[in-house]
């Protein structure tokens, strides 16, 4: 005989006689009689455990006995869970358009509207490729001169200054110890061939224009920290003048604001930086 535990087949007996389905006999198949005929002879073999088992099974079995008939009805909050309504249909759709969202949102961040880098993205580029050789990744120094902590704003106030000094290099500024930048300056005016003997390399020719602006922007705002006023930013993220003016004309050269070109043929500016009254951000 298989070996079914006295104690589960006397529950089992107890609970059917509690539900009314006769006791241990009654049984509607033919396997249930002997089944439950054979441990009812068991119990004297081991007085002492059933008589707890019995006890307890039939105050366990009352309980659900009792439970089981009002379980009919659906619960009110069972039922209020199965009317509620599931997500709508129509968030399916924003849903899906929410990574769409994100991808043009964020690119709108970053990117003009034509796709091209802005001019600050242009400038890290050009920053990277160019100046960091010298002047650190982040602008610390090196050969070069540091440009952190506001340092390019002491020196030049003005950002037409800095996009000549880049222009013209040390050399092209003037002799050993030519004086360039604010005169002014916390720390004394800045002297060509000061830093460490090296000289700055002049640009003129081998960046455009409008490169010259990107890397120049990139060192003052990003590098060095200076704040320009919101109105100086066009849509595209292009410099303007104060005024709102162009700095750059359509073929990519450095114009002022009555559209004259504001670095001549040698490379010298056409209207002097006023370190009083600067134009391109504060530190
Ligand atoms: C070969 C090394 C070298 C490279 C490359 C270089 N620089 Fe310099 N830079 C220097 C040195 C050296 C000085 C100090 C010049 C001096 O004392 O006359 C300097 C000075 C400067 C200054 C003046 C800082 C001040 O406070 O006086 C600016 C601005 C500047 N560099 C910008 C640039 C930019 C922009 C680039 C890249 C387009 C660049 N440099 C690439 C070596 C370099």
């Amino acid at each position: 005989m298989t070996e079914v535990p006295e104690h589960l087949l006397k529950r089992s007996r107890d609970r059917r006689s509690a539900l009314g389905l006769g006791g241990g006999d009654g049984g509607d198949g033919g396997d249930a009689a002997p089944a439950a005929a054979a441990p009812a002879d068991e119990p004297t073999g081991s007085a002492v455990e059933p008589a707890a088992p019995t006890a307890a099974a039939k105050q366990a079995a009352a309980v659900p006995a009792e439970a089981a008939e009002p379980a009919k009805p659906i619960p009110p909050y069972v039922a209020a869970s199965l009317k509620r309504k599931k997500i709508p249909l129509w968030v399916m759709p924003v849903l899906i358009f929410i990574p769409v969202w994100a991808i043009i949102y964020i690119g709108g961040l970053s990117k003009a509207a034509t796709g091209q880098p802005t001019q600050l993205e242009e400038g890290a580029t050009i920053f990277a490729a160019q100046c960091a050789s010298c002047h650190g990744s982040t602008g610390g120094g090196g050969v070069g001169r540091p440009m952190t902590d506001s340092a390019l704003i002491k020196t030049f106030p003005d950002i037409l200054g800095q996009l000549d000094f880049v222009w013209l290099g040390s050399n092209g500024t003037g002799p050993k110890d030519t004086p360039y930048g604010d005169p002014d300056r916390e720390g004394g005016q800045h002297k060509t061939l000061s830093y460490n003997g090296n000289p700055m390399p002049a640009f003129k020719g081998s960046l455009t224009q409008a490169q010259l602006l990107a890397v120049v922007r990139y060192e003052r705002e990003v590098l060095s920290g200076a704040k320009i006023d919101a109105k100086q930013v066009a849509a595209d993220g292009k410099m303007l003048w104060p005024d709102g003016k162009p700095m750059l004309d359509t073929a990519g050269n450095l114009i002022t604001p009555d559209g004259k070109p504001l670095i001549d043929s040698d490379g010298k500016l056409t209207i002097e930086p006023n370190w009083k009254n600067p134009v391109g951000g504060t530190g």
